[in-house]
């Protein structure tokens, strides 16, 4: 079993336990970890680094793919060993330490991390550790259930830890394209131009003797913590399968759609698969993490084709998938999430991407991350990546939070990380708003008539009057725009009665 997965024989004396590989780690070291919305991750070696650094305390800058499984982020936390943490994590113990200010988090784009440790911006990573479904014959390393960053860290690293997790599918391999765009400015064109292009190797190829431990492990991936769809997130997909069906009609899309993208969470794996019920067939993801939405829409006949960087799905889904996993393996590609976000390849297959907002404001301006303005939920991921590039770019939201304390739709966000120039569709339970085209004035009447709540749509409406009479390109109250957010701070509610 181990030999079939670590086929070059001269590395099986390198393998160690999670303690040995952890004790590798130095005070003040730049880690690259493999995980990537709880795919993929690195299981036993993070965990023996938490165990460790309890009696033998150290700091180190961690950076991932996305966010990690296995509560990791929340022990490496506990055990205080996170000073830097980037680009993204989605866990609430760290979320509090980063907003206690005790973790420095740098929200990055997921396409750019690499970019920077490739031009020596970040970096250099002192230790890559990787899950690996195997090492092939030639020392390459066959990724796991997702890809990330992790080809770079390991072709960037001085040294590399492997982690070969036996519970992942040997199946897994051949799943991968590995490319790498070339240094700037002389790169080359990246030759993705159709979401099947497969323009890279099966595997990560690195120098093997790069490779200074090997942790063998049977754990699998944590399972995905979504929601199912309910009534709101229903809603919103029917009124996007409205609005697809009428471009149709236009004749600006066919039944095929153009590639899509549904980022993380709840609300876009719901609508994805709302996609269903509609007329649309022989659709394509191009998108980054493939969620239960994605084999939903294949077992219902309506999918021909998914990439993306990294297959997260929740217990039952992961069952259904990969115990029949080569009934979809030829209609999926995984690849680095600066290829399946690249802005180069987005904007040339013109995707249409659905992203999640925390809120949005009456003129198309989104918030993604910061609860309130200023406690930062997640972080943007892989959402401006598509959002600034993509062929339409949709953003979906419940259009109330917190038991209806909280207005999704606010005279002024007050964090801002897609801004109008970058977004094109809002949809909510209550409607759709196609701003495209619209200048502000015009955005801020769709966005109140068709996406806000009814128990907000008159406070709205009353704010952007008012605002009007003062005059303005964008109108605003500047002493009243935030009031709602600093009513949730000290009332815990924007509501005024
Ligand atoms: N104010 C305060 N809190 C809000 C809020 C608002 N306007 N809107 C939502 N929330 C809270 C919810 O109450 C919930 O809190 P809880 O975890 O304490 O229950 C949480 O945000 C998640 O909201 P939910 O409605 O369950 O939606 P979701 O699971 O779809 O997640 C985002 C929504 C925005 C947090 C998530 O999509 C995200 O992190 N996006 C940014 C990254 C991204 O878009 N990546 C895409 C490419 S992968």
């Amino acid at each position: 079993m181990i030999a079939d997965r670590i086929r070059r024989p001269a590395l099986l004396d390198r393998i160690v336990t999670p303690e040995q590989a952890a004790a590798l780690i130095r005070d003040g070291m730049i880690i690259g970890m493999s995980g990537f919305t709880r795919a993929g991750d690195a299981k036993a070696v993070p965990i023996a680094m938490a165990a460790r650094a309890k009696t033998d305390p150290f700091k180190i800058t961690l950076i991932t793919g996305a966010s990690l499984g296995h509560d990791v982020d929340r022990m490496l936390t506990e055990a205080k060993v996170l000073a830097r943490r980037m680009p993204f994590q989605a866990d609430r113990t760290l979320r509090a330490a980063i907003n206690r200010g005790e973790v420095m988090f740098i929200d990055q784009h997921l396409s750019e991390t690499v970019e920077h440790l490739r031009s020596n911006q970040l970096g250099p990573i002192d230790y890559a550790i990787v899950e690996a479904a195997a090492i092939t014959e030639d020392g390459g390393l066959v990724p796991s259930t997702s890809v990330g960053n992790s080809a770079s860290f390991a072709v960037l690293a001085k040294k590399i830890i492997v982690e070969i997790n036996l519970s992942q599918p040997a199946e897994l391999e051949g799943l991968h394209d590995i490319y790498f765009p070339g240094r700037r400015p002389s790169r080359v064109p990246i030759p993705v131009v159709t979401c099947d292009s497969r323009v890279g190797f099966p595997y990560v190829p690195i120098d093997p003797d790069k490779i200074a431990a090997i942790v063998v492990t049977d754990e699998k991936d944590s399972a995905s913590t979504i929601e199912p769809q309910d009534d709101d997130t229903g809603a919103i997909a029917s009124h996007l399968i409205r609005f697809f069906e009428a471009e149709v009609e236009k004749g600006r899309l066919d039944l095929t759609l153009q590639p899509l993208q549904a980022g993380i969470g709840t609300i876009a794996n719901s609508v994805l698969t709302g996609l269903a019920d509609g007329p649309f067939h022989h659709l394509r993801m191009y998108s980054e993490v493939l969620q239960d939405s994605t084999f939903d829409l294949f077992d219902a006949g309506k999918l021909a084709f998914a990439s993306g960087s990294s297959i997260t799905l929740s217990s039952a889904c992961a069952e259904r998938v990969f115990s029949d996993f080569h009934k979809y393996k030829e209609h999926l590609v995984l690849r680095p999430q600066e290829i399946s976000n690249h802005p180069e390849v987005i904007r040339r297959l013109g995707v249409i991407g659905i992203n999640t907002a925390l809120e949005v404001d009456i003129y198309g301006n989104v918030n993604s991350t910061h609860v309130n303005g200023t406690h930062m939920m997640n972080g943007i991921g892989g959402s401006g990546d598509f959002a600034r590039n993509a062929y339409l770019s949709i953003f979906v939201t419940k259009s109330l939070a917190k038991d209806g304390k909280i207005s999704s739709i606010v005279p002024m966000v007050p964090h801002v990380d897609h801004n109008e120039h970058d977004v094109d569709i809002i949809v909510t339970e209550n409607g759709l708003a196609d701003l495209r085209e619209l200048a502000p004035r015009e955005r801020a009447v769709e966005i109140i008539r068709n996406c806000s709540h009814p128990d907000f749509r008159e406070a709205l409406s009353g704010y952007f009057e008012r605002a009007c009479t003062r005059g303005g390109h964008t109108p605003h109250l500047l002493e009243e725009a935030l009031s709602w957010h600093e009513r949730v701070r000290t009332e815990g509610t924007m509501r005024l009665d």
